[in-house]
């Protein structure tokens, strides 16, 4: 275990080389080396989508971008080609598709596409950006090779990031696919990368005026969880009899009702969980480190994992044997080793936080400061996950006794092994990153109540929602109230350039990473709330059934209880990102800068590919 390394997302020739402003990414098939060994202990090759140059090679994740933001940038221009195609052949998913949910292919005049005879519809988002809507990446403007089929929305093919009036600063955004209801099968696929914001402070050289370690001492790594067939594949469980479905659907184990399967199989799952952590598309990878200071980029590019990292010591290094072995033990570990939150998201923090754990939810970037002087030449330094094998904090089954050999308690490793060069480490606590804070100035426009449900689809399947907490008017001019679908009118309709705060009540039993396309957003509190859920369906004169036959709810005396507290410290920044936890209502104010539809969602990615996910319209629809 951790025997190979990991490429560093951040590393020279892991980054991509715009000429002349404009670039063409494609997203195509490849093979790559994940470190997956098949039972006759022979390394496996895993068929992978990755995103690459043109004329390039591609890889998962995608090489980074980097891009200078402020009021003197460059603007970047990108064509993302769907590439998935060989010679003539449209390439079928590499995953079982599930058509019962409401997807690209099952939009009006969309119906009698199929992927294996038109192609798999792709569009590329990049998460954190401030980006127009046209150059978005909504779930609406996917397209197959060619441009041959495009989605109801599709606008342009070349997307422009960046220039003057991109008013942002340094931060850690990332880009991914988002094609409707596909989404998390097409980022398990690969489709996923770093896509890096640099400024004026923050420029990523070695005479950065922060003093904040630069390359080689700067690092990237994105963590998403997998499962392999022993045969190299990734798996993904969809069918009945599947291993391990059951335990994704149902705690207890029950036997499956036929009907969650539609027409047999495949379906998608309330959330997926892999056995298998991986760090730039390595498995339970190390990296070899001097004993100095690093900044370590951190993205959570799980599915549904939700984790609590926490750094520790192997005295001694790596052990001889081979502690994920059968019988071997764990070697033992030293005190957790404090660290540094200097950033997240969208930007950096205004200054370090010294920090034992920090929570790391879905779709969430942490930008650290590790400093391996903690320890000693040669010892080695693993990340943990608290949250192990029980990302929902122990009510799924323990994977480590379904896996004893494959554990999520630990996500990689640093070795100490590097000799130490003469580049001084800066005084990380004493430093100011973030001059003007992260608070949003000027008066707030309007406060809008919304909520988090959990229903049922027609196939009895768990379906998150999400929708209003008390009555509002919607853009078509009707009242409605708890939860909507996708297709429901808009109800978040901001003006352009008008502050707001969103209050998100979660009526659900769960945590869901909730994400914001377009702004960054201020995290002001939590607050634990009571209200009564209401199933609409019961009640005469409402349109309780959504239009895919599930349940629909609503809240009534809705009320706060009790304490209000603040953002932990990864979340003073400028974010994208907030989880929203069971019972309790999460309150976000943020500036709408730009025109046009965008979307928000719950970062589950299989939560907002079963329609946990709605649009909102700045300005006149
Ligand atoms: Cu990271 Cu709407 O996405
Ligand atoms: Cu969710």
């Amino acid at each position: 275990l951790f025997k190979q390394q990991a490429p560093n997302a951040l590393a020279p020739g892991f980054k991509y080389m715009p000429e002349a402003g404009r670039l063409r990414i494609r997203a195509a098939r490849a093979v790559q080396m994940t470190g997956l060994i098949g039972a006759d202990g022979k390394k496996r090759e895993t068929p992978i989508w990755g995103y690459g140059a043109h004329n390039g090679p591609v890889t998962w994740p995608g090489r980074t971008l980097e891009l200078t933001v402020g009021p003197f940038s460059e603007s970047l221009e990108i064509s993302w080609e769907n590439d998935l195609i060989e010679g003539s052949t449209l390439l079928n998913h590499l995953l079982p598709v599930d058509t019962s949910l409401h997807w690209a292919y099952s939009l009006p005049g969309y119906e009698s596409y199929n992927i294996a005879i038109d192609g798999v519809p792709i569009v590329t988002h990049v998460h954190g950006g401030l980006n127009d809507s046209a150059f978005d990446g909504n779930p609406e403007y996917f397209f197959t090779p060619r441009f041959r089929i495009k989605g109801p929305r599709w606008e342009a093919r070349y997307y422009r990031y960046g220039g003057p009036e991109w008013n942002d600063v340094a931060g850690t955004c990332w880009y991914h696919d988002h094609a409707l209801g596909i989404t998390r099968l097409n980022v398990y696929a690969g489709l996923a990368g770093f896509f890096i914001l640099r400024d004026e402070h923050d420029t990523g050289t070695a005479d950065n005026p922060l003093g904040l370690p630069a390359a080689p001492y700067e690092l990237g790594f994105a963590v998403q969880d997998r499962m392999f067939r022993d045969t190299g594949e990734l798996f993904y469980p969809a069918f009945p009899g599947d291993p391990f479905y059951s335990d994704f659907i149902d705690d207890e184990g029950a036997d499956l009702p036929a009907e969650i399967f539609p027409n047999g199989g495949p379906t998608a799952l309330a959330e997926f969980f892999g056995d298998h952590m991986l760090v730039n598309g390595v498995i339970w990878p190390n990296y070899r480190v001097e004993r100095r200071q690093y900044r370590v980029r951190l993205l959570n590019g799980c599915d549904s994992r939700f984790m609590r990292l926490r750094l520790k010591a192997v005295p001694g290094g790596a052990p001889e044997d081979d502690y994920w072995a059968d019988g071997a033990t764990d070697p033992a570990l030293g005190d957790p080793i404090p660290f540094y939150v200097i950033g997240s998201d969208q930007s950096l923090r205004a200054t370090a936080a010294e920090v034992h754990e920090v929570n790391f939810a879905p779709g969430e970037r942490l930008d650290l400061v590790i400093d391996f002087k903690a320890v000693e030449n040669g010892d080695r330094v693993i990340i943990e996950n608290l949250l192990g094998d029980a990302p929902f904090g122990g009510n799924l089954p323990k994977r480590g006794d379904l896996f004893p050999d494959r554990r999520t308690d630990r996500i990689m490793a640093f070795d100490v092994v590097l000799e130490t060069s003469s580049v001084p480490d800066t005084a990380i606590s004493e430093s100011t990153y973030l001059s003007d804070g992260v608070a949003i100035p000027g008066p707030v426009a309007k406060t809008r109540k919304l909520a988090l449900f959990e229903g049922t689809d027609r196939f009895g399947r768990l379906k998150p929602l999400l929708g209003t907490a008390e009555p509002v008017l919607d853009v078509a001019g009707n009242w409605v109230n708890g939860t909507l679908d996708w297709d429901s009118p808009i109800t978040e309709n901001p003006a352009l350039g008008d502050i707001e705060i969103w209050e998100i009540y979660n009526a659900t039993g769960d945590a869901h990473p909730i994400h914001v396309h377009l702004v960054h957003f201020e995290i002001l509190d939590r607050q634990p709330f009571s209200a009564r859920l209401i199933e609409k369906s019961t009640e005469l004169g409402e349109g309780g059934e959504d239009d895919q036959g599930g349940e629909g709810y609503r809240l009534e005396n809705l009320r706060v209880v009790g304490q209000a507290r603040g953002p932990e410290p990864q979340e003073q920044t400028r974010r994208d990102m907030v989880m929203a936890l069971p019972g309790e209502v999460t309150r976000i104010k943020m500036r709408f800068d730009k025109p046009g539809r965008f979307v928000w969602h719950c970062h589950i990615l299989s939560h907002e590919d079963h329609e946990m996910m709605r649009p909102y319209h700045v300005g006149e629809p």
